[in-house]
């Protein structure tokens, strides 16, 4: 047996200490580390790729001393910049098992056991935002990912639909649409046509019948966001659904940050209308609390996506022969990681309740943070949050001063956070996904800004 597929004494030792790196890691406090130059780390880490192997104890040593400390851990509770992460003790470990599995989730013939436990764990998804029995979908890799596989679903369905195709093909969303949605535009090589955005950055149902009576030619999807990245808010989703409706238009949300908040009470109402939608995403990886990287992508007619997507190859056919729905066939990609099973796992060990508190506790935190700072004089709030983002200024500061702040606070290692902008100007953002973020933790960085 070749040695690097034989279980020997080396491996177990081996075994034993990437299993106790992980355990260290989940199990205390990890720093926040920082971001270091490339010069720096090609310096210390020497040349790790060689003919003959620098050993897994010196390449472990490089990863724990060097490399890692240089890798910002966004679950740290204070990581509050761009979407963090706050992975559960069981998804993480679970990532574990999904590595070890060798689980090729493309389709029932080679990976019915994990699919049908992703299946699960998209079917509850899909009953948050009140789908139908017959949704179904697929976890890919991220929010990215899901916008533009479900966008190709749109297309392919318009296409058949009116038998051709227009000078160009167009879908409308506002400009506080995700950057990864314009970026699918142009995969696609189609257009985006721009709906005005209200005072808050939304896309509503008014604003889009307005757009689309001036000029609709070749629109064949809305994208509405239910939770902007930038600003954390909500689109008009019942009032685009209607305008959708009228004009038989593919309906896309994109919930990749927002859609855990399905879970919580005390802002469902804001997406009523998701239930509407064609197309939505999800992503685990953001505030459902699971490792990167997973999106779920479900469809509320997965045969439209199955048409779209599905490959075609002598090798395929036995496979494609069984009557099942293939994850392989519901987005852009075929071999996938089954990386819906930590989501999965973890549901199954903690019980959504657990989720929905969690959900909960950071809308509470983010009310808590609104308050502290009206309470500061020298910081305005922009606007009254949605979901768990806050846009907020420090009057007098210039875009410099946000700059030399994020790098300060995190190299006193009090948090990881990004300024943003909001209509021109240069603000404060703060995102929160992490239950054990703490108030204590929100009045130390508001502290660095007095
Ligand atoms: C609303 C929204 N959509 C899409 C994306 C893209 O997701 P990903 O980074 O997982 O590709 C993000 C990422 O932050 C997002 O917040």
């Amino acid at each position: 047996m070749h040695r690097m597929h034989a279980y020997d004494d080396d491996t177990e030792e081996l075994a034993r200490a990437i299993v106790a790196y992980a355990r260290n890691r989940i199990a205390s406090p990890q720093p926040l580390d920082r971001v270091a130059p490339a010069e720096e780390l090609e310096r210390r880490a020497g040349r790790t790729i060689a003919p003959e192997g620098i050993g897994w104890e010196e390449a472990l040593r490089i990863w724990s001393e060097v490399l890692a400390p240089a890798t910002i851990s966004t679950d740290h509770p204070a990581s509050v910049a761009f979407v963090p992460a706050a992975p559960t003790k069981a998804s993480v470990l679970f990532d574990l098992v999904v590595g070890a599995s060798s689980t090729i989730a493309a389709g029932w013939i080679d990976g019915a056991g994990a699919i049908w436990a992703e299946n699960e764990a998209l079917r509850w998804v899909a009953g948050l935002a009140g789908f139908p029995g017959e949704a179904g979908g697929v976890f890919v890799s991220g929010g990215s990912a899901g916008n533009l596989s479900a966008l190709v679903t749109a297309r392919h369905a318009a296409a058949e639909r009116r038998g051709g195709r227009p000078a160009r093909w167009r879908f409308a969303a506002c400009d506080t649409v995700h950057s990864s949605v314009v970026a699918a535009a142009r995969v696609m090589d189609v257009d985006v046509l721009e709906v005005p955005h209200d005072e808050r950055g939304r896309l509503t149902g008014d604003g889009l019948r307005r757009t689309l009576d001036a000029d609709g030619e070749g629109v064949f999807a809305v994208v509405a966001s239910a939770g902007a990245t930038n600003a954390g808010i909500v689109d008009d989703l019942a009032g685009v659904a209607d305008a959708c409706a009228d004009r038989g238009l593919w309906f896309h949300v994109d919930a990749a940050y927002g859609g855990a908040a399905l879970l919580a009470p005390s802002v469902r109402p804001l997406f009523d209308g998701v239930e509407r939608a064609d197309s939505f995403i999800v992503d685990p990886h953001k505030w459902l609390f699971a490792p990167y990287d997973a999106c779920a992508l479900i469809y509320r007619d997965p045969a439209l996506a199955v048409a779209a997507h599905r490959q075609h190859a002598s090798y395929l056919e036995t496979a494609q022969a069984q009557a099942t729905l293939d994850p392989a066939d519901l987005a852009y990609h075929l071999t996938r990681r089954a990386r819906g099973l930590p989501l999965w796992f973890s549901l199954a060990t903690y019980g959504t309740d657990a989720y929905r508190e969690a959900i909960e506790s950071v809308l509470a935190l983010t009310r808590a943070t609104a308050d502290e700072i009206r309470r500061r004089p020298e910081l305005e709030l922009i606007m009254e949050p949605d979901l768990s983002v806050l846009l907020f200024r420090r009057t007098g500061w210039t875009s410099d001063d946000y700059e030399g702040w994020w790098r300060r606070v995190l190299d006193a290692q009090v948090a990881f956070v990004q300024p943003t902008s909001w209509e021109g100007e240069r603000v404060a953002r703060l995102c929160f996904v992490n239950p054990n973020t703490t108030i204590e933790h929100v009045r130390a960085i508001l502290g660095t800004m007095a």
